[in-house]
């Protein structure tokens, strides 16, 4: 049986991803700061912005055979380039962007030993460019080099490394992060060719693909899944 990292797994898309791995017989591994009740695996509670708190969980993760890692935790920044600060900006880099680089990397020997790896990012529609989100876009935008760069370098070890990027989904971090004065909601979803919210079980079906023996021979590849906002807007 294959044991599944899933990042910020306590609620919304990595919640629903845990879920739905378990389903499908994969040992689960979840991590976020707080744990959930009745989650469906093994928990770590970890900062995952503090760079000594996840070598601390690395070590411990090398002890449990992971073999595939979902790359979920985030969070968005929003600031207009009038506001933006360097701050900011290092804060959404630390946690959007260099744990998935750090963990990868702590555990990428193990899947190379045997010669068998699935590594999906969950990054976000933002990083085609998004108003106000210059700290968030530019960290997930990150996320695609890196997945690029990696399949190039590890698939002669048939590890694959995949994006996953979502948008708009109904969850804590969209309500946080967008008004929810009802003129604006009716307004952003009559934006959104199929005119609502994506829910997480439909982006955690897209990443169960990216981890599942089906996806063998896809690496470096990026899969919207955001109702069609990433091609255009929903026709006037
Ligand atoms: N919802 C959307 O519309 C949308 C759109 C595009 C991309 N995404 C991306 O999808 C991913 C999942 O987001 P979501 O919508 O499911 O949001 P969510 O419900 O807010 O979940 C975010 C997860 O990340 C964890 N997390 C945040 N900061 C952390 C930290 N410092 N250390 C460890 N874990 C941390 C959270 O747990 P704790 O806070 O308890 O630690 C939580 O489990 C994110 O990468 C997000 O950028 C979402």
């Amino acid at each position: 049986m294959k044991t599944v990292l899933i990042t910020g797994a306590n609620r919304g898309i990595g919640l629903a991803t845990s879920k739905l791995l378990r389903q499908k017989k994969y040992n689960i591994i979840g991590v976020a700061r707080s744990k959930v009740k009745n989650f469906p695996g093994k928990f770590f509670e970890c900062d995952l912005s503090n760079s000594n708190e996840i070598e601390l969980l690395i070590k411990k993760l090398k002890k449990l055979d992971v073999t595939c890692i979902v790359n979920n935790a985030g969070a968005s920044f929003g600031q207009s380039i009038e506001n933006l600060d360097l701050k900011t900006f290092d804060k959404s880099i630390k946690l959007n962007l260099r744990p998935a680089i750090q963990l990868s990397l702590g555990l990428v020997n193990n899947m190379k030993k045997r010669k068998f790896g699935r590594i999906v990012n969950v990054a976000s529609r933002a990083a085609l460019g998004r108003e106000l989100r210059t700290s968030y876009s530019s960290a997930k935008a990150g996320l695609y080099g890196f997945a690029r760069t990696w399949a190039l370098e590890l698939a002669k070890y048939n590890i694959t490394i995949n994006t996953v990027s979502p948008g708009p989904i109904l969850t804590e971090l969209q309500i946080k992060n967008n008004s929810q004065n009802k003129t604006y909601q009716k307004k952003y979803m009559a934006q959104n060719p199929m005119r609502r919210f994506g829910k997480p079980e439909e982006v955690a079906s897209a990443i169960s693909f990216f981890v599942s023996d089906e996806a063998s021979f896809i690496t470096g590849q990026t899969l919207y899944v955001c109702g069609g906002m990433s091609v255009g807007h929903a026709p006037i």
